[in-house]
């Protein structure tokens, strides 16, 4: 399971993402918002991220108006590791190499087909491990 939320600014394009993982048999929970009335972006967040931390979903999509904001939140939850995408290297290269458990989208930066494809390559790679993980570790570890 995975778990998806958007603020306002993400709206379309969460719906674009979602209807896309049906249609891959992803299964998913949707943590909201389910208009495009404002809302505050780190309440989302925190639902997201508290679904990555606790287990319950193996990775979280988030998306707002530039990514920015919910990737900012996510970042500072322990354990989660947040990669805003705008393209597909990227997202691909975060899975692999950064173990990313979190995708952060601008729903007013991407268009919806290269949103989908960013999506496929965050969930079809996976992390390498190796020389990576001591990596990771290391970057889990930094209390500045
Ligand atoms: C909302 O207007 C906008 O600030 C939000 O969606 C996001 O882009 C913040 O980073």
């Amino acid at each position: 399971m995975i778990s998806i939320g958007c603020d306002h600014g993400g709206f379309q394009l969460k719906n674009v993402i979602t209807e896309y993982l049906k249609s891959i048999g992803q299964e998913f929970k949707d943590c909201g918002c389910f208009d495009e009335t404002s809302v505050d972006y780190p309440d989302i967040a925190k639902i997201v991220c508290e679904d990555v931390q606790s287990g319950s979903a193996k990775c979280g999509i988030l998306v707002c108006g530039t990514g920015l904001g919910m990737n900012m939140c996510a970042n500072k939850y322990k354990g989660i590791r947040a990669a805003q995408c705008s393209d597909t290297f990227s997202a691909k290269m975060t899975r692999q190499h950064n173990n990313a458990n979190v995708l952060t989208l601008g729903g007013r930066v991407i268009g919806p087909e290269l949103a989908k494809e960013i999506v496929n390559e965050f969930l079809t790679n996976e992390f390498l491990g190796g020389r990576h993980e001591t990596r990771v570790n290391k970057m889990m570890n930094i209390q500045g």
